[in-house]
């Protein structure tokens, strides 16, 4: 068995869990998030300097309750992690010198992990996750895209978001119709009562400059945009907004390009097995969407859970344990720092000798 301490402090949740894995199982020990979304929210979105003070505020508590919770000793850890990228520079540090400074009061091995990585690790706590290579459906507040998985870790990005990310956009069109921070899980809550087909909102596609566009490229500012030119015509009018039916509407298109594009990525590409994580993987509509889509083309769809797709540090420590499994070749220098913004197909890079960064 391997237990690792996993620190998350990218954005507006900190976070610290303590997992374990053994013969290929992967379990959560203790998972503790503090969030930040009140504090956030009066300003409609995450304030960088204020999520970095805060995280220096609560990770103490937080790495106390999480140790705790999980009745672990600090002898029975075997690598402490923490995300380095990409994220907020100033909330990055915070978790990563942590952790760091753990691992040299404790001699234990250091692992920085990519947080679209850690997302996609989230998978590993569900039973059968699938073998690589597969799909991944990455979706987040500041992610869209569609990465092949292949062994060791070794990723491809087929497909990402020109523009805004999908759960970006769930933000921006939530504030539009004067919903709380976050939009996506008030989104989803409030179009219950709507009429998904009520509005045709576009489905905007990337072009090529061969010609033609992307087939498994997003962009999702067209669609807010189309959304604010709806929402401003009922107000010209004096009418009242129709918040529910255009939550739906909106709701329904962002669901059928995702799953439109990350099927058809899927099967051009002959990967029998998609997996989709990521905050905006929450949602109920994306979810039935995709799996009744996917089984008209015999491809198998596998979901992160509920309570791990948006983010937290079990989903780190899930990416810790992986690689932990061939140690030598996934140690992390000391002297690695954070990153702002970084691919996922660089991954690998985090377990140099030399640090990248
Ligand atoms: O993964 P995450 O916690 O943070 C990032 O790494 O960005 O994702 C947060 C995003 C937010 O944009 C939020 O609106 C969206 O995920 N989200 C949802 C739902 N729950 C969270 N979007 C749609 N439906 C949901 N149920
Ligand atoms: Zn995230």
């Amino acid at each position: 068995m391997q237990k690792v301490l996993a620190i998350e402090t990218s954005c507006d949740e900190t976070s610290v869990s303590i997992v374990s894995s053994s013969n290929d199982i992967y379990i959560i020990n203790s998972n503790v998030i503090a969030s930040q979304i009140e504090d956030h929210s009066k300003w409609g979105g995450v304030v960088p300097e204020l999520a970095a003070r805060k995280h220096l505020e609560l990770l103490p508590f937080v790495l106390e309750k999480a140790v705790k919770e999980s009745k672990t000793t600090i002898d029975e850890i075997d690598a402490i992690a923490s995300t380095v990228a990409p994220g907020l520079v100033g909330c990055l540090r915070v978790g990563s010198v942590t952790a760091r400074t753990l691992c040299t009061l404790y001699s234990k091995p250091f692992l920085g992990i990519h947080h679209l990585e850690g997302h996609l690790s989230s998978i590993l706590f569900t039973k059968n996750y699938p073998k690589p290579p597969f799909l991944a459906l990455l979706v987040s507040g500041g992610h869209t895209e569609l990465i092949k998985v292949g062994y060791r870790r070794n990723m491809q990005r087929l497909g990402r978001s020109f523009d805004d990310a999908a759960g970006e956009a769930f933000d921006k069109v939530g504030r539009l119709l004067g919903l709380n921070y976050p939009g996506g899980p008030a989104i989803e809550k409030i179009a219950r009562n709507g009429d998904p087909f009520k509005f045709n909102l576009p489905k905007c596609k990337v072009s090529d400059k061969k010609g033609g566009f992307l087939k498994y490229d997003f962009s999702f500012s067209g669609l807010k945009t189309a959304v604010l030119r709806l929402v401003e015509k009922f107000k010209l009018a004096g009418d009242d907004i129709p918040v529910p039916d255009i939550a739906a509407s909106f709701e329904r298109v962002v669901a059928e390009v995702l799953v439109e594009r990350t099927i058809k990525c899927a099967v051009d590409n002959g990967l029998e097995n998609i997996v989709v994580v990521g905050g905006v993987a929450a949602n109920e509509k994306l979810r039935k969407m995709m799996i009744g889509e996917a089984l008209k083309k015999s491809i198998k769809v596998h979901l992160a859970p509920i309570n791990l797709c948006t983010d937290n540090a079990a989903m780190i420590g899930a990416a810790a344990l992986f690689r932990l499994k061939f140690r030598s070749a996934n140690i992390s220098s000391l002297e690695l720092g954070v990153l702002g913004r970084m691919s996922i197909e660089k991954a690998n890079s985090l377990y140099k000798e030399k640090p990248p960064f």
